[in-house]
């Protein structure tokens, strides 16, 4: 068991910033209180599933004692398969927004809303790190870097949890793209495991959460959810973990192996691993009484940790095999100000030639183009989780389970439209094959606004695409239609809705003037988009993946081989990018302001104080015309024989700041941020040597560097 000091540290920080009223200590007293009271079937009992039912999952009950049948619903982005409920802002997108008190925001909202359904436990957040811009569910989770993926899945994990719901974080772990998901076996070295794709798993565990959902793959030739190595040592052990693990949907394959190496729940069930046959694995000797004790022990514990024992807790008003037999509970709220705001805010402005925007007021007539633009002529979700596999009218969620059901969805052209007021005509075109219709209508007006996007999802077959994206062109002759539409109008605004990178094989043209990077807003797609155009909201997203020039600059692309091996090792993102030397479109952490940031002055301060052993502060000036806010990054170099990639983030903090004036930005650097996971002594050591620190405005922008010894 290695949980370093640090570890502990952060621990008792995130436990007491918690708003869930009991501690995992407390939790546990009453959780063996209770299980004591527990026979084998009774314990077999809440660790096997039921079926699909009023929920996604649910988990098996008992009487005398008494424990409920828990409810599991997804997703990761707001309650699924449920009405009056809020489809908001991705995570992907919520990660565009490099914006702590947005991402808690967000998970507290979303928490309400799966309390008020009388949910126990949200399947999500997705903390997986983006392995390739092709995986389907990638816009699930938050981009490349596991350090803002980490930092993201806290807020998440805090937010959700703070309103009593289990926050379950998934899916663990090496489990990076939907082709082969089930038969596929991940392999990968140590070190990169622990650095790259466990480092969020680890971060979210330390911040509490209750619940881990182990994957579909294999992991060196074993199963993910019957892994000793990944769940016993490193989950549960390193990471010390106090919730209890889930399976995916089906992805339990054993009784014994399973229990005895960390899975503590099957889901859905039915497949006959747990139940009878874990009770006769017990009598029989195969898995230890303790250990069927311990299962039953983390789930009830995690319950209890929510405080789900209040008799106020709500009863389930969900109805997973149909949706329209639910009981009507609204859990709204104003939470769509939420999403809209954060959709506003995370918008990623690529390019801004001649100040083209925010859009003049003196404005007469726009043009708003192509299906991405407009509603689906299909209903509103055709292309969200509605057993249609499609993907039309404006795009603002991937599919999958991973999805939400659309209360409503305000398209590009109906945001624009309302804000533009009645004194501007607004015309459009919805159809992205006819070009020339195109042409014809945007030869007249003062700017013309094109929409196209780029879809996946979860598993299932939309357009071709098997989930995982089979290449990263624009949908529906996206990128035909903007070079048609740019070619007759000189102001040209590109507007893209994705789950992940595109192409740009049209970004050099003279007449696109700007490209506003939208990603996945959510139900208030177009009103967060027109808060940007019109300059209501200064954009203040940043990239939270590379994009590309050429889509063969990528390193991993789908892997049909049964063995997935993570070649790349430490190399994922930008940090391929900067290592190989190649030049990307748009980096890591890229994103224009309607104002300019100046930074200055960075000092950076030793101590031999494990939770701050480096601290720097830097001076931020807002230099432009408008009020804006910046997102200061600060990376990493280690010294050279540590083995790293050129830089890694280590922090970033967002700051508002009024034109005119300067602000100081501090960055506390503890033990784990400047260490590197040893192999050989199976830990984290801080490598001795020389150190650089790199603020700036993105992975390549860098302004202030200097460097420090440890
Ligand atoms: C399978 C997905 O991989 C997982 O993310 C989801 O939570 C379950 N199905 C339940 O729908």
């Amino acid at each position: 068991m290695q949980i370093t000091a640090l570890t502990t540290a952060v621990f008792i920080f995130f436990a007491s910033t918690n708003a869930a009223a009991r501690t995992w200590e407390e939790a546990y007293e009453k959780a063996e209180a209770l299980v004591g009271k527990m026979s084998i079937e009774q314990k077999v009992n809440i660790t096997t599933g039921t079926g699909r039912g009023l929920c996604v999952g649910m988990s098996g009950s008992t009487t005398d004692p008494d424990f409920p049948a828990l409810c599991l619903q997804d997703g990761p982005l707001g309650v699924r398969i449920a009405d009056n409920i809020t489809a908001g802002v991705s995570g992907i997108t919520a990660s565009q927004s490099w914006d702590k008190k947005a991402l808690r925001k967000r998970g507290e909202y979303m928490g309400k809303e799966f309390y008020g359904k009388g949910v126990h436990a949200q399947l999500g957040p997705d903390v997986e790190v983006m392995r390739s811009p092709y995986a389907g569910r990638i816009f699930e989770s938050f981009g490349e870097d596991p350090y803002l993926n980490g930092v993201a899945g806290v807020e998440t994990v805090l937010g959700i949890q703070s309103e009593g719901v289990i926050a379950v974080i998934k899916h663990f772990v090496l489990n990076n793209q939907e082709h082969n998901r089930t038969t596929s076996s991940s392999t990968v070295d140590d070190r990169s495991l622990h650095e790259v794709w466990a480092w969020p798993f680890a971060r979210a565990v330390e911040a509490g959460a209750g619940s881990v959902m182990c994957s579909y793959n294999k992991i060196n030739g074993t199963y993910a959810c019957e892994s000793d190595g990944s769940l016993n040592k490193l989950l549960k052990s390193e990471m010390g973990f106090q919730g209890f693990v889930m399976s995916d949907w089906g992805a339990t394959h054993s009784t014994v192996d399973a229990a005895n190496n960390g899975l503590d729940m099957t889901m859905p069930g039915g497949e006959g691993y747990f139940g009878k046959n874990l009770t006769k694995a017990v009598e029989e000797g195969d898995v230890t009484e303790e250990r069927l004790t311990d299962m039953a022990k983390r789930i009830v514990a995690a319950y209890y940790k929510m405080d789900q024992d209040d008799p106020d807790f709500p009863e389930v008003s969900l109805n997973s095999v149909n949706r329209t037999k639910a009981p009507m509970v609204d859990v709204q709220e104003d939470h769509a100000k939420l999403v809209r705001q954060l959709g506003a805010e995370a918008t990623v402005l690529l390019l801004n030639k001649d100040e083209a925007l925010p859009l003049p007021a003196d404005l007469k007539k726009i043009a708003v183009l192509g299906v991405d633009a407009g509603p689906d002529p299909n209903g509103l979700n055709c292309g969200g989780d509605n057993g249609l596999a499609c993907n039309n009218g404006t795009l603002a969620m991937g599919w999958g389970s991973g999805s939400a059901t659309f209360p409503y969805l305000i398209s590009p052209y109906e945001g624009i439209k309302s804000r533009a007021g009645g004194d501007v005509e607004v015309v459009h075109s919805f159809d992205s094959w006819d070009t020339d219709a195109a042409q014809d209508l945007v030869r007249d007006v003062d700017v013309a606004i094109v929409c196209a996007s780029s879809d996946s999802g979860e598993a299932t077959v939309v357009d071709g695409n098997a989930g995982d994206r089979n290449n990263l062109t624009l949908w529906h002759n996206g990128d035909k239609f903007i070079e048609a539409v740019a070619d007759a109008n000189e102001k040209t605004i590109v507007v893209i809705h994705a789950t992940g990178p595109v192409t740009m094989p049209w970004i050099d043209h003279k007449n696109i003037k700007a490209v506003v990077w939208s990603g996945l807003p959510g139900q208030e797609s177009g009103n967060s988009l027109a808060d940007v155009l019109f300059g209501d909201v200064n954009p203040s997203g940043r990239l939270p993946y590379t994009i590309a020039k050429n889509e063969d600059d990528y390193p991993v692309h789908i892997d049909l081989h049964d063995t997935i091996d993570y070649k790349e090792n430490l190399l994922v993102g930008y940090k391929w990018f900067d290592a190989k030397n190649i030049e990307p479109l748009f980096e890591f952490g890229f994103g224009l302001s309607y104002t300019n940031f100046s930074f200055s002055d960075l000092k950076v301060k030793t101590s031999d104080n494990e939770g701050e052993l480096v601290s720097a502060t830097v001076a931020v000036e807002n230099t432009g015309d408008v009020d804006g806010a910046a997102v200061v990054q600060a990376y990493i170099s280690f010294p050279e024989s540590a083995g790293e990639p050129p830089k890694v983030l280590r922090g970033f903090d967002k700051v508002q700041i009024k034109r005119g004036h300067k602000d100081r930005v501090s960055f506390a650097f503890d033990k784990l941020s400047l260490s590197v996971y040893d192999v050989e002594k199976d830990d984290w050591v801080v490598p001795s040597g020389k150190y650089s620190i790199h603020i700036g405005a993105s992975s390549r922008d860098i302004h202030q560097s200097t460097s420090f010894t440890l």
